[in-house]
């Protein structure tokens, strides 16, 4: 069944028909005034030359009285308010209740989208940015996949570049037996970069057999390209530990790392040439840009190929890009990366639209976002002014949850208060990035996330339990609509919210904007609580009871649904 909305809109476009206009196309929203206000009759208007409101007088003239509106007026300069029928609204609830995706339709059934996301770097340690990446990413994987489209996860992570020379060269110099522990791992990973890292800067005969290090892994030497692998398998493990903590549906065989493409880029920068996209200059292979130039008006160019021969970044994204369209078949493709790379993304989808790995057909977005903030505005780091280990963040987050958890349930202990305090703690953290729009910068502020009213995860992860508690109390009464009952303003309001998930699935897939859904559900949080607070639930009357009872399931499994998209547990009891 199509929402409210989208039922109106058809109405009202069938009721603007006699006015003879080619592609009218109402735009149906809630509104303060009535349950919906329909625009566009002064853009009809202008073009057939008449006056709005009599345009619009003559929609609410056509509007058939029935089942759906129960009354239609014009408004201001010339929109259309519309009230709805309670029989209509009630009608909405009992198939929306009886329907397992909630109204949700498949709008991606025939899509195949590729995205890029989390892309931590090896032995180095995940950070906030990697945080929002991952967070992001993986939410917009569910919501894609929840409308049925293919999903093709690429953790495209940095395993490849001239630090593994001095990584595997300290590692040769100062052999040590492996770490067991996923942390102790990265630990050790992170003290072999440190160290080697200093002793490249310091040593210059170290450095010196650094290099001579890159050049025998780029040559593919055995013993050397077996340490490179150790390095990133330690890596991978550790990556994967996170994702585990973070509830985050990625897995190693989704780690398709910069190295993978290696083989390729020979053959990228010669077709780059051959179609005259790329040129050599100043001995390197360059793509350049008319719109893309520095400061002092010189053109920028994207380097493909560098003057010593080495391939970086660019061409790796563009060998991924190709491969990604002409192998996987992408029909769209995702890049959720921090918004400083913005031009990056830029030349790379431009070089690939005009060598033709990139058809007019096939969107290639950055879903770019903003920076993670510490207390001081400034971006986040410890007070030594190091990078924030995500997994030293996820800790104190849970801890924290921990400590609120248990002031609301002092029965709570064990492994019950371990679950909920990390169900709690991440889905604070996550609900946090999300909610803000990706673009803009957020401060990071574990009071506020874990706040129990407000914006935040755990007051939605409340309210849903609130209601699981609700209908456990009427065990044995199963939530029947009878459509035949006048509803309250309250209820009216339920259930139009209600109604709005399937379309608002439909927004957050347009931008690629998951703070949407956060907005919705927040909303729906609070309309059920004014809902609750003026309409006795479990102490009215049969057949008032039943309609209640079925308004307290669909907003709990509206949450509950709308929470795991964005990849927040909702447990039944908090
Ligand atoms: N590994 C990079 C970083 O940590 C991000 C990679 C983004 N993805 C891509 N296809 N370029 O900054």
């Amino acid at each position: 069944m199509p929402s409210l909305a989208s039922s109106l809109s058809d109405s009202v476009t069938a009721a603007a028909a006699p006015l003879g206009l080619v592609d009218f196309a109402p735009q149906v929203r809630r509104s303060e005034h009535a349950d919906f206000q329909a625009d566009g009759m002064l853009a009809a208007a202008r073009t057939l030359r008449r006056r709005p409101r009599d345009v619009a007088a003559e929609v609410v003239a056509a509007l058939p009285a029935g089942n759906l509106v129960a009354a239609a007026r014009v408004a201001g300069p010339g929109f259309v308010n519309l009230e709805l029928t309670d029989r209509a609204l009630l009608a909405q609830l009992a198939d929306r209740l009886g329907d397992p995706r909630l109204g949700v339709g498949t709008a991606e059934a025939d899509v195949t989208t590729v995205i890029d996301y989390s892309q931590p770097n090896i032995a180095k340690e995940m950070h906030v940015g990697h945080l929002r990446s991952t967070i992001i990413g993986d939410s917009l994987v569910r919501i894609l996949e929840h409308l049925g489209g293919t999903v093709v996860r690429r953790n495209h992570i940095g395993d490849w570049g001239t630090q593994f020379g001095m990584l595997i060269q300290y590692r040769f110099e100062h052999p040590e037996p492996p770490a067991t522990t996923g942390t102790a791992t990265m630990r050790r990973l992170a003290a072999l970069y440190r160290q080697a890292r200093a002793a490249f800067d310091s040593d210059p005969a170290f450095a010196e057999r650094a290099r001579r290090r890159v050049v025998a892994l780029q040559g593919g030497d055995p013993a050397t390209l077996s340490a490179w692998r150790d390095i990133v398998a330690e890596s991978t493990r550790y990556f994967t530990d996170v994702y585990d903590r973070l509830g985050v549906r990625l897995t190693g065989a989704d780690a398709v790392g910069e190295s993978a493409y290696n083989a390729a880029l020979p053959d990228v920068a010669a077709e780059l040439a051959q179609r005259g996209v790329a040129a050599v200059s100043d001995g390197a292979l360059c793509v350049f840009f008319d719109d893309v130039r520095g400061p002092d008006g010189t053109p920028t160019p994207l380097i493909v190929r560098k003057r010593d021969g080495g391939f970086g970044y660019a061409a790796t994204d563009l060998a991924a890009l190709r491969q990604r369209v002409g192998d996987l078949h992408a029909d769209r493709l995702l890049y959720v990366v921090d918004a400083r790379q913005a031009l990056h993304f830029r030349m790379v989808f431009d070089t690939a639209r005009r060598a033709g790995w990139l058809p007019p057909t096939v969107p290639a977005v950055h879903v770019a976002f903003g920076t993670v903030l510490g207390p001081d505005g400034r971006p986040f780091k410890t007070r030594a002014g190091d990078t924030v280990r995500l997994v030293d963040l996820l800790t104190e987050a849970v801890d924290r949850a921990r400590d609120v958890v248990a002031a609301k349930n002092p029965d709570l202990a064990g492994a019950a208060l371990d679950q909920r305090a990390r169900q709690v703690g991440i889905g604070a953290v996550k609900y946090a990035d999300l909610a803000t729009g990706r673009t803009r910068d957020y401060t990071y502020d574990p009071d506020r996330m874990l706040a129990l009213a407000g914006n935040t995860g755990v007051y939605l992860q409340y309210a849903h339990a609130r209601i699981r508690s609700i209908l456990a109390k009427a065990t044995g009464v199963e939530p029947v609509v009878d459509a035949e009952v006048a509803l309250e303003p309250a209820e009216r309001a339920l259930i139009l919210d209600l109604d709005a998930f399937a379309d608002t699935l439909t927004e957050v897939v347009a931008g690629f904007e998951p703070h949407r859904l956060c907005g919705y559900l927040y909303r729906l949080a609070q309309t059920f609580t004014t809902f609750y607070e003026r309409c006795p639930v479990l102490r009215a009357d049969e057949p008032i009871r039943g309609n209640r009872l079925a308004l307290c399931r669909l907003t709990g499994d509206t949450l509950r649904t709308g929470l795991e998209l964005l990849g927040i547990e909702a447990p039944d009891q908090l």
